[in-house]
């Protein structure tokens, strides 16, 4: 059966392809997943949601969590808030409602890869930025230079996956000023910003009429499977993508989002819950940092968010060197071309994980890469 042609070139991502090589003896840090389970509140919190209605909420989510969402946000719980199910349904349904066929959007490289791939499935063209190592900073003037009257789309994404680094507010309000001025719209992917180390990241919420905040609750509470997002924009334009949304998922699970309301309302146990995720990845980067050093021989800056570490290999082709990795020395990382031609010469380890397979995951690579002559 012949398929459609938008499907025609896009393939499960690498981060996928390398997951499927896992085995039960596999050290992941490959996935980008919080290794945080819930604690006995969290678990409350869900026994209590699975008693709620199961029917249908509105498309754009139960206008009770919309408050919780838009109250810090100080934007309009009936107009400027829509739920959905996960961030990436959030840019799935922004993407339709705003990339035609030959529109262009501009996307980190190295950068999370689905915005490339969005782009393409809606017949557009991804435009990279670069940023630039070893700290990976943002040049505002060079994404400035990259602008075209096609430009639709700027993405922004802070802290970064998969680079941990995190953009300073100067140069966000220069963007979202810059989309403005040019007529497109700012996407700040928002989805790491509870994870920090030194200093909270700032938002891009409210720094231009046309800054689009995504977020979710997959990183900040380890929900990836419970699919709940959002997207916080001003009416106008939020308008098309609720109708996006509603053709894709209807409405975010209803448990979902139950659970997210009881979590936002929990003001105390949720600013407790986040401060023992934030210790949490700090000591595990701690430790993915001394083994990166101790056995890659390589000292990178220590990411600032999330939990990713981006390292340079000395290895020509990252995605053969993580292919091999995982088949022959059983280590899931994922290989930094997956993330932009701009990610050759890296690999991003993920250090979610426990602190001995952070270790041992790191010590077996090195070992592999030595044995290797590299
Ligand atoms: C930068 C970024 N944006 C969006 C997503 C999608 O998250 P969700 O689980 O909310 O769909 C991810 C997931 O890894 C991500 O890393």
């Amino acid at each position: 059966m012949r398929i459609a042609d938008r499907l025609e070139s896009i393939e499960l991502s690498l981060i996928r392809q390398i997951n499927a090589l896992s085995t039960p003896l596999s050290v992941n840090l490959g996935i980008g997943e919080p290794n945080i389970p819930p604690d006995e509140t969290l678990r409350e919190m869900a026994r209590r949601a699975a008693t709620m209605p199961w029917q249908y909420s509105p498309n754009a989510g139960y206008l009770s969590l919309r408050r919780k969402i838009a109250e810090p946000a100080g934007v309009d719980p009936t107009s400027e808030v829509c739920v959905t199910a996960g961030t990436q349904e959030a840019l799935y349904a922004l993407f339709q409602a705003y990339v035609n066929p030959g529109d262009e959007v501009l996307v980190p490289n190295p950068g999370f890869l689905s915005y490339a791939t969005l782009a393409r499935l809606c017949g557009g063209q991804a435009v990279t930025y670069g940023l630039e190592p070893p700290d990976w900073s943002l040049d505002v003037e060079a994404l400035r230079g990259r602008i075209t009257p096609r430009t639709k789309l700027i993405i922004v994404n802070s802290p970064s996956n998969p680079l941990g680094s995190i953009v300073n507010e100067l140069a966000l309000r220069s963007i979202a000023a810059i989309a403005d001025e040019r007529g497109c719209i700012v996407v700040s992917d928002e989805i790491y910003r509870e994870i920090w180390y030194e200093r909270e990241p700032p938002s891009m919420l409210g720094m231009g009429r046309n800054v689009v905040v995504a977020n979710g609750m997959s990183k900040s509470h380890g929900m990836t499977g419970l699919r709940l997002g959002w997207l916080i924009a001003r009416e106008e334009l939020m308008k098309p993508v609720i109708t996006a949304h509603q053709y894709i998922a209807t409405c975010a699970s209803v448990f979902s989002q139950s659970l997210a309301e009881m979590i936002l309302s929990d003001d105390a146990w949720n600013r407790t819950w986040l401060v023992r995720v934030r210790a949490q990845f700090g000591d595990q980067r701690t430790t993915a940092l001394h083994a990166i050093e101790r056995e890659l021989d390589a000292v990178i800056p220590p990411p600032a968010g999330a939990f990713y570490a981006f390292v340079p290999v000395p290895t020509c082709d990252t995605l053969t060197f993580a292919k091999t990795l995982a088949t022959d020395g059983a280590v899931l990382v994922i290989p930094g071309i997956a993330f932009g031609p701009a990610g050759e010469g890296f690999v991003r380890i993920s250090y979610a994980a426990a602190s001995d397979q952070i270790g041992s995951g790191i010590e077996r690579m090195g070992r592999w890469l030595r044995a290797a002559g590299r």
